[in-house]
C-alpha cells in the first residue's frame, strides 16, 4: 500500500513538474478537487478527446457529434430525474467531523480483502514459481474463495440496501463490519442521509428575474433535448448515435486522487438510438467496441476489467463499467448503460412534445431505447498518464525516467535539437522544425548538454529526438532517436515528414480498432 501511495505521489508530482496537470489557482493554495491542464497535459488532453472523437464520429457513418450548452433549460433536470435522484448517500463521523461516501467507505473495505487475495497469491506464486497457475489458484485455493464470497455478500448487501434507500441497513452494515474513520479511528457515525450532487447557479440580472440553473451533472441530457433536431436535420435512421464531449459539474462528497474524482470534470459520451427490445445486442456490441478503443493504446489486457453494477443508476436496465488498475487499484474509467427508454420519454411528458421515430420498415412510430457510453476524459489521461510513467535502469546502473505516452497521444512528437549552439546548427534545427510543424507538435530545444536534453524529452513523454549536427550541414541528414529503445539511427532530413508520420499519426491507432 506504501509503495502504491509512492508511486501515485510520484505520478501527481511529475505531472506538475513537467507542465501537465497544476492544481487550481495555486498562488492562492489551491481550490479542492479541481485542476487546470498545463502546456503539455492540454495536448494530452486534446489527443485523447481527438482519439474518442475520430473513433466515434469519424469511423461510423451513423455517429454524429454535436456540442450542446452547459446551461440547460432547468425542467431538463427534473425529467432526467437528477433533482429527485441524483444523489450520493452520505455519512458524518461525530468525532472527526468528517463526511464520507457511505458507499465509497464500505467498498474501501472489500478492496482491502482484495488487497488480501493478491497478496495470497504473490505468495503462492513465489512458492510454486513457474508451475503457478494464477487461474486456477484463484478459483480453488480455499482461503482466497472465503476471502472472495466475503466481498461478494457485502457489495450485494450493500447494492441490495441502495436500491431499496435502505440507509438504515447502510449504516447497519458499517457498524457490523467495524468500519472506523479513516482519520480519527473512531467509529462513532451519523445516520446515512441523501445528499443531491448538483451545482446550483442562477440566470439572470436582478434577484427577483433570476431562474434558478444548474450546471449540467452529464454532458447526455444535452443529447437527449437534441435527439428530434439531430434525428430529422440530418435525416437519420435508427439505429444512430450522437456523440459529445464537454465540461460536468458535480458537488462530490469525497473528491480526491488527484484527476480521478472532480467537481469540475470532461465526459465523453454517446448516446445510441435503437429499436426497443434490441438493447441487449447493442449492449454487448458497445461493450466490445469500448474496450478495443482501450486495447488499441497498447495498455495491456491485464489492466482493464469489467464490472456489472449491482445498483443500477435510476434511468438504467444495465450498466457496467469498464475498469482500470489505476495506482490505487481497479477503478471505474468508463461506465456502458442501457438507459431503455427513460430519457425521451420523460423529455416528452416534461416537455408536452413528441419524441418519437418513425420506423417506415415496421410501419410504427415508437420511443427509441438509447445505449449509452460514457467516459471521464480526466480519468482516461490519468488512466493512460499513471501507466506510461516509467522509472528504467539502464546498463551501467544509471536510471531514467520516461513517459512512455502512445505516441499518436504524445503532446510533442518529436522534438529538434541542435548538437552544439553555433556553427549554423541552431539556423538548421530552426528550419526543420519549421518544415514539420504544418504535420505535428514539434518542438526546438538548445539548452543543456544533448544527454540532457534526451532525458527530459524522455520524461517529457516526446516519442522522437532529431539531432542536428555538423554532418547534418554536409549531407542533409540527422539523428533520430527513439524515446523507449532509445536507439538512434541516421536518416535523410528529407525523410523526416514520412518517418514522422508513419510513427505517430493518429490514422494508424483507428486503423487497430
Ligand atoms: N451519462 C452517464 C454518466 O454520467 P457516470 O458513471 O456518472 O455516468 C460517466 O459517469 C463517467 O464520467 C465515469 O465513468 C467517469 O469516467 C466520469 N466521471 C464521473 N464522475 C466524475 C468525477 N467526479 N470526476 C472525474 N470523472 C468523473
Amino acid at each position: 500500500m506504501a509503495k502504491e501511495n509512492d508511486s501515485f505521489k510520484k505520478i501527481i508530482s511529475h505531472a506538475k513538474e513537467y507542465g501537465y496537470v497544476f492544481p487550481s489557482s495555486e498562488i492562492y493554495d489551491g481550490l479542492s478537487a479541481v485542476y487546470d491542464y498545463g502546456q503539455n497535459g492540454a495536448l494530452l488532453k486534446k489527443n485523447i478527446r481527438e482519439f474518442w472523437w475520430k473513433a466515434m464520429v469519424q469511423m461510423h457513418d451513423n455517429i454524429v457529434g454535436i456540442d450542446a450548452a452547459i446551461f440547460m433549460h432547468p425542467t431538463t433536470w427534473k425529467a432526467s430525474g437528477h433533482v429527485d435522484a441524483f444523489n450520493d448517500p452520505l455519512i458524518d463521523n461525530k468525532d472527526s467531523k468528517k463526511r464520507y461516501r457511505a458507499d465509497v467507505l464500505i467498498e474501501d473495505y472489500a478492496a482491502k480483502i482484495e488487497a488480501k487475495i493478491d497478496k495470497e497469491a504473490t505468495k503462492a506464486a513465489k512458492r510454486f514459481g513457474a508451475a503457478f497457475n494464477k487461474e486456477q489458484f484463484l478459483a480453488t485455493n480455499p482461503r482466497v474463495l472465503g476471502y472472495q464470497e466475503k466481498i461478494d455478500t457485502i457489495l450485494k448487501r450493500m447494492g441490495q440496501s441502495l436500491e431499496k434507500e435502505d440507509l438504515a441497513d447502510v449504516k447497519a452494515l458499517i457498524e457490523e463490519l467495524g468500519i472506523a474513520c479513516p482519520e480519527s479511528g473512531s467509529r462513532n457515525w451519523t445516520e446515512v442521509k441523501q445528499f443531491n450532487l448538483m451545482f446550483g447557479t442562477k440566470l439572470g440580472a436582478t434577484t427577483e428575474t433570476a431562474t434558478d440553473l444548474f450546471l449540467r451533472p452529464e454532458t447526455a441530457q444535452g443529447i437527449f433535448v437534441n435527439y428530434l433536431n439531430v434525428q430529422k436535420t440530418g435525416r437519420m435512421k435508427l439505429p444512430f448515435g450522437i456523440a459529445q464531449t464537454g465540461k460536468a459539474f458535480r458537488n462530490e462528497i469525497v473528491a480526491r486522487q488527484f484527476i480521478f474524482r472532480m467537481r469540475e470534470f470532461e465526459q465523453m459520451e454517446m448516446q445510441f438510438f435503437i429499436p426497443p427490445n434490441t438493447q441487449k445486442k447493442w449492449y454487448d456490441y458497445w461493450k466490445e467496441q469500448r474496450l478495443n478503443w482501450h486495447l488499441a493504446l497498447g495498455i495491456p489486457k491485464e489492466n482493464y476489467r469489467f464490472h456489472d453494477h449491482e445498483k443500477l443508476a435510476h434511468y438504467a436496465d444495465a450498466a457496467c463499467d469498464i475498469e482500470f488498475k489505476f495506482p490505487f487499484g481497479f477503478k471505474e474509467l468508463e461506465g456502458i448503460h442501457s438507459r431503455t427508454d427513460f430519457d425521451l420519454a420523460n423529455h416528452e411528458k416534461f416537455a408536452g412534445k413528441k419524441i418519437k421515430y418513425f420506423d417506415p420498415e415496421q410501419n410504427e412510430s415508437y420511443t427509441p431505447y438509447v445505449l449509452e457510453t460514457s467516459i471521464g476524459l480526466d480519468r482516461m489521461f490519468l488512466a493512460v498518464f499513471s501507466h506510461a510513467l516509467k522509472e528504467e535502469t539502464l546498463e551501467g546502473g544509471a536510471t531514467r525516467t520516461v513517459l512512455q505516452l502512445p505516441s499518436a497521444l504524445a503532446p510533442v512528437k518529436a522534438a529538434v535539437l541542435p548538437l552544439v549552439k553555433k556553427d549554423g546548427l541552431p539556423e538548421l534545427a530552426q528550419k526543420i522544425r519549421e518544415t514539420l510543424q504544418w504535420d505535428m507538435q514539434v518542438m526546438y530545444d538548445e539548452k543543456d548538454a544533448v544527454g540532457r536534453r534526451y532525458r527530459r524529452q524522455d520524461a517529457l513523454g516526446t516519442p522522437f529526438c532529431i539531432t542536428v549536427d555538423h554532418q547534418s550541414l554536409e549531407d542533409n541528414t540527422v539523428t533520430l532517436r527513439e524515446r523507449d529503445s532509445m536507439q538512434q539511427q541516421r536518416v535523410a532530413i528529407a525523410q523526416l515528414p514520412q518517418l514522422l508520420e508513419e510513427q505517430t499519426a493518429m490514422k494508424y491507432l483507428l486503423q487497430k480498432l
